[in-house]
């Protein structure tokens, strides 16, 4: 594949995992156990093809409206893979980050995310990112509010899009040049509002426990294939 059209930042809203499950006969957590199974494979991918951010949604704002069970079962999934996973990480290069609504976490996994966080901070192969308890729209008004907070104490500084750009969560990240959506769903669910303004979408009938490799290689076979223009005239 032609090195110049690898994406920099690939981002995924891994949905599915509850039909998954259920078109085999299992509870929905089933779904999202043989999910962390996709994250690994996706990230492995991710790296042999040169990819430098992999940013993943793993738990919305609004999930947090599901039955006490299932958010219960996520969360402490999400805190044994991220465990379990730290060797990987030193290993293979990864910087490990969790953006997102923090205050909304367990004081047990948010010293568990900093731990990680913070010993994964100097690699350089590949950024993987977990979005937890993120929406688009809280990370936008978050933002206005600190841009809020500036101009009341310095009247008349000017914001351009690039400087609300750095009050965003993402603040050192660059926008996603690649948006995969799993499951067939085609809507873009309150995730990254701000930064896919200008993304390639990639939408899939593959369920999230199901994208794996292979899907993840054919998904950067597709957007080498795209024109991405910036609404100029090429
Ligand atoms: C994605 O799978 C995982 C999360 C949103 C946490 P779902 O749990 O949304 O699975 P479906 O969409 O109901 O099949
Ligand atoms: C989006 O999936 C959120 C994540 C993948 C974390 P949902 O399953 O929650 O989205 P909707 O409800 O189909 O829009
Ligand atoms: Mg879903």
């Amino acid at each position: 594949m032609d090195i110049n059209k690898i994406p920099t930042h690939v981002s995924i809203i891994m949905d599915g995992n509850g039909r998954w499950a259920k078109e085999r006969g299992q509870e929905r957590t089933f779904g999202h156990f043989e999910g962390v199974e996709s994250v690994r494979a996706c990230t492995e991918a991710a790296v042999e093809a040169g990819v430098k951010y992999l940013s993943l949604f793993a738990f919305s704002e609004e999930n947090w409206a599901r039955p006490a069970s299932e958010v219960n079962t996520l969360m402490e999934l999400m805190m044994k893979s991220m465990k379990g996973e730290f060797e990987t990480f030193m290993r293979n290069g990864i910087r490990f980050m969790v953006l997102g609504n923090r205050a909304q976490l367990s004081d047990a996994l948010n010293a568990e995310i900093d731990d990680i966080m913070e010993k994964t901070s100097r690699n350089e192969t590949l950024t993987l990112i977990l979005f937890l308890s993120y929406s688009g729209k809280w990370d936008i008004l978050q933002a206005a509010k600190k841009m809020a907070a500036v101009m009341a104490a310095h009247p008349g500084t000017e914001f351009s899009a690039s400087d609300f750009s750095r009050l965003l969560v993402t603040a050192d990240i660059p926008d996603p040049d690649l948006l995969i959506r799993t499951s067939g769903e085609q809507r873009i669910s309150n995730y990254l509002l701000w930064q896919t303004a200008y993304s390639e979408f990639y939408f899939t009938p593959t369920l999230w426990p199901d994208f794996r490799k292979e899907a993840f290689r054919e998904a950067l076979a597709e957007y080498a294939r795209r024109d991405r223009r910036y609404g100029k005239v090429k």
